[in-house]
């Protein structure tokens, strides 16, 4: 007997959807992928490499948990009898399921790509007509993860309910494997997937492709809000994309899905330490899945600094699932002045002060704008403040530099160009009998 009405809106997220449920991805599912680095250059090597650096630099216990391979992992044809997918013969010659075994065998994860489409963006075949047979075909793999990409697909976009048809069928595909596999859709925000991802996917990408670049204006990437985006296009820096984040965290929470805003470049190259410190504190206070995109085997301690940041990382992983929201931004010469701020389940506030311009600028840090949605009380009582990219020499924060205690303003706070600070601010009443982060 199928499931009943009443045993489905029994299992509700506290908003009250009844979301997508596989079960995966209560907090924003984090691992890495080859395609930023290595694009088609993969193979059984690529994969069991990165996978044994994730464990020899400790990554798993940060919480990077998926080794997901992109694009090319095909053979030229599917196999002429079953029409399975099959992998390219001389890039996998143990096939995918070893390549699973291995990277199950050292407490990792593994996730595959394919595409809703004829074809992927990178030429192979795609799945749309082939979903049920694929999906069945990466369960038989051990596959824990699916990345379903949007090249090729012969027109079925522009009305979300065709969208929505064309990505459900995999997601029933899944879901009739029996093994539960995170879905993550790549649609790249065409017909608003954030209003109908929720029930068959657990997170969906919201811009086209990202670009190792900060802020550079790029016609590739035509859209600068994701409402109504006509072209998604790709080459979108992270401010182009943080920009279209600022609207959708309201549609983002614990088993609803996650708004993807893209795999992470930090530790490629293109940008500064503090233009990758923003692209990571973003990334993680706007509740995007946090998958790294750098050669792991490879790594400058100031890219393991960055994205081993255990404060930055558990505001991403924070039970409460609520995404900062934008609560102005203002246009400087070369860029913006923007603050955000988000609520975590343990009562404090997460606070972003970002400065996209490349020169110096100060905010006056008011709490009132901080607590907009709050009472006056709140705007007014006093708060610790730590800051989450400085480490106490005390030890007695483990979790961030405590800056003092603040009421109603800090004016002048410094930011240097083109970098943000991200603090915490615990309601001083809490604040002193609590040591650790995760105890406020
Ligand atoms: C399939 O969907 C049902 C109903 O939503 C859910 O209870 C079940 O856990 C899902 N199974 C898998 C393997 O995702
Ligand atoms: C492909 O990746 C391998 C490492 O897996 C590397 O040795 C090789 O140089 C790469 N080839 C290209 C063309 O980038
Ligand atoms: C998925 O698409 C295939 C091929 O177009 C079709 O045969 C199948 O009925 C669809 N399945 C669902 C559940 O919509
Ligand atoms: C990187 O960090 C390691 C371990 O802390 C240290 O031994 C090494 O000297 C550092 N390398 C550089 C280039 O700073
Ligand atoms: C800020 O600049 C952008 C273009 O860079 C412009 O579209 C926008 O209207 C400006 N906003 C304000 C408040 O001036
Ligand atoms: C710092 O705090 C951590 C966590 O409480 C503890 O494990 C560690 O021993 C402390 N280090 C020092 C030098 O006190």
């Amino acid at each position: 007997m199928a499931l009943s009405w009443f045993a489905v809106l029994a299992i509700t997220t506290p908003l009250g959807v009844v979301a997508y449920r596989n079960g995966l991805a209560l907090t924003p599912q984090m691992g890495w992928n080859t395609w930023n680095y290595f694009g088609c250059n993969v193979s059984e090597s690529t994969i069991l490499s990165a996978a044994q650096a994730i464990v020899d630099n400790g990554l798993d216990k940060y919480g990077y948990e998926y080794v997901i391979v992109d694009d090319c992992w095909h053979d030229s044809t599917r196999d002429p009898d079953t029409g399975a997918p099959r992998p390219d013969p001389t890039r996998f010659p143990n096939g995918i399921k070893a390549v699973a075994d291995e990277v199950h065998s050292l407490g990792l994860k593994f996730g595959i790509y394919s595409d809703a489409g004829e074809y992927t963006c990178g030429g192979r075949y795609g799945s749309l007509g082939y979903e049920e047979i694929d999906a069945k075909t990466y369960a038989s793999w051990d596959v824990d993860y699916l990345k379903y990409d949007n090249c090729f697909n012969d027109g079925q976009s522009g009305i979300p309910l065709v969208s929505f048809n064309r990505y459900a069928n995999m997601s029933r595909a899944l879901n009739a494997t029996g093994r539960p596999i995170l879905y993550s859709m790549c649609n790249w925000g065409q017909d608003g997937p954030w209003d109908w991802a929720p029930t068959i996917a657990n997170s969906w990408r919201i811009s086209g492709d990202i670009f190792d670049t900060f802020d550079r204006a790029d016609d590739r990437c035509p859209c600068t809000s994701a409402i109504g985006c006509l072209l998604s296009g790709w080459h979108c820096s992270v401010m182009n994309v943080i920009n279209k984040m600022s609207s959708l965290g309201q549609k983002a929470g614990p088993g609803i899905g996650w708004n993807d805003a893209d795999m992470l470049e930090v530790g490629n190259g293109g940008m500064t330490k503090s233009q990758y410190i923003v692209h990571f504190s973003f990334w993680a206070i706007l509740k995007s899945p946090l998958i790294l995109g750098n050669d792991v085997t490879q790594m400058t301690n100031e890219t393991l600094e960055i994205i081993t940041n255990d404060a930055i990382i558990a505001i991403n992983q924070d039970a409460s699932g609520s995404p900062a929201s934008r609560i102005w931004v203002v246009n400087v010469t070369g860029g913006e002045l923007q603050l955000w701020a988000g609520s975590l389940s343990t009562g404090a506030t997460v606070i972003g002060l970002l400065n996209s311009s490349p020169t110096d600028q100060t905010i006056d840090l008011k709490m009132a704008d901080v607590f907009i949605d709050s009472s006056a009380q709140v705007k007014t009582a006093k708060y610790r403040l730590y800051d989450l990219w400085q480490r106490s020499s005390s030890n007695d924060t483990v979790w961030g530099k405590d800056i003092g205690v603040v009421s109603g303003e800090v004016p002048g706070v410094s930011l240097a160009p083109q970098s943000c600070l991200i603090y915490l601010a615990v309601p001083e009443a809490t604040a002193s009998s609590r040591k650790r982060y995760d105890e406020f």
